[in-house]
């Protein structure tokens, strides 16, 4: 008996403990030359690579992931095509426990209903922020559930706005999410950092005097759990396609534009599996019915991720180029000055079209509110990781200085609007 009790404790600890990242590497690989990009983009469909960040351009680098008994192979690839690389993290699971050491050190326990920018929150306490907020600022704040995740967890947008335009010509609208991409932690802090400044400090209440916010601070909380909890790198939602082999699917690969045209997988065990069809998952479904109905005036939209200090506008899913990309450009541009300016952290953004600058992948969300959703500033934004690459893992302390910044690109996006329509 006492054996049983002893392996029960076992199991529960080694559950408790999640996913290990021992051993895991990862390499910064930079093509120098058309071939060297060409292997490169095959390994992105291979499951057993997990891009952190990439580039297909010459002589920018990507970040990989790989396990510990695919290494010698992998290396032996890069040796062979005289590929340029170094390996930028030697254990991966350090880092993670490094992270985990000082998040119960900065961990605050929280009052119901108030935000914090010196620890990462649970989803419970965004979703309370944002209840809060709508209960204690009725004449601005509304709060809508757009939709519930695969798990049952809410997806709740918050609105700010002063009331219905006095004109014949409704307001502006600005829609904002975060955290398709659960392992980018630093992506719900920004928007509930935009939320907080606009609601709670009266400096910015021109912002919404005569533009309209509609803010989903955390699109995936499934998997945003699931990386509090289980596996700090998971990316994908957590719904099972049916009779798939494994768990999720890349929510930015879901949308319904040109869905799995390039850059995506049938495969349900990749990082990049777009799903068994566009729209499958609940929780990109939850935007989509949202900006269906109630898009109408919708004039700039931006999606949170991580990392890279990027500024990407449509098309992810080909090379080619909206017709209003200088638009897209100059206003993505001014957005980026203006962070990179009031960077304490040494943000250098760079603004381009996904496909160009990074790779093609179609079925973004980006693409999809700008086709279908006929919004014409669309924009993927990839956050800084910190002062130093720290990745995904970007330290608490480290929290304000990065959704400061972004709020000053945040101003100079609703400036252009605010003067444009
Ligand atoms: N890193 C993001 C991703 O892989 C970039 C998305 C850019 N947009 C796009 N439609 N491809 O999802
Ligand atoms: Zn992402």
């Amino acid at each position: 008996m006492p054996l049983l009790l002893l392996l029960i404790a076992l199991f529960a600890l080694k559950a408790c403990e999640g996913t290990s990242f021992e051993g895991y590497k990862v390499y910064h690989v930079t093509p120098n030359t058309l071939e060297q990009a060409k292997i490169l983009n095959a390994y992105h469909y291979e499951e057993k690579f997990d891009f952190w960040e990439e580039s297909h351009l010459l002589g920018d680098p990507s970040d990989i992931m790989v396990a510990p008994e695919d290494r010698p192979a992998f290396e032996r690839n890069l040796t062979r095509n005289l590929f340029d690389y170094s390996i930028v993290i030697d254990n991966v699971e350090r880092l993670i426990q490094q992270e985990k050491i000082e998040r119960s050190m900065t961990r605050t326990m929280l009052a119901p209903g108030q935000v914090t920018f010196s620890s990462f929150m649970r989803h419970s306490e965004h979703m309370a922020y944002l209840r809060r907020l709508a209960a204690d600022y009725p004449n601005i704040a509304t709060v809508e559930k757009i939709g519930e995740s695969y798990e049952g967890r809410d997806i709740l947008m918050l609105k700010i706005s002063s009331g219905p335009s006095e004109t014949s010509t409704p307001k502006p609208g600005i829609l904002i999410d975060a955290g398709i991409h659960c392992r980018e932690w630093i992506a719900p802090p920004v928007a509930l950092y935009i939320i907080q400044q606009l609601v709670q400090n009266s400096a910015n209440a021109h912002m919404y005097a005569n533009v309209d916010w509609y803010i989903v601070p955390n699109l995936n909380p499934d998997g945003y759990e699931f990386t509090q909890s289980n596996n700090r790198l998971w990316r994908k939602n957590r719904r099972l396609t049916e009779g798939a082999q494994c768990i999720g699917t890349d929510l930015n690969r879901n949308f319904g534009y040109y869905w799995m045209h390039a850059g995506a997988s049938q495969d349900s065990c990749s990082e990049i599996y777009a799903g068994p069809e566009a729209f499958s998952e609940p929780e990109s479904q939850a935007i989509r019915d949202w900006v269906l109905a109630n898009g109408e005036n919708l004039q700039l939209y931006l999606s949170f991720h991580s990392y890279g200090e990027m500024m990407l506008y449509p098309w992810g899913y080909a090379p080619e180029l909206p017709e209003n990309h200088e638009d897209l450009h100059y206003v993505g541009q001014l957005a980026a000055t203006a962070i990179d300016q009031a960077s304490t952290i040494n943000s250098q953004y760079r603004v381009n079209s996904s496909a160009i600058l990074l790779y093609e992948a179609a079925g973004g969300s980006d693409d999809w509110v700008k086709a279908e959703g006929k919004v014409d500033l669309s924009y993927c934004v990839e956050l800084p990781d910190g002062d130093a690459p720290f990745f995904f893992m970007i330290p608490a302390r480290q929290i304000l200085p990065a959704v400061r910044e972004t709020f000053e690109g945040v101003k100079a996006f609703h400036a252009y609007i605010e003067e444009n329509f």
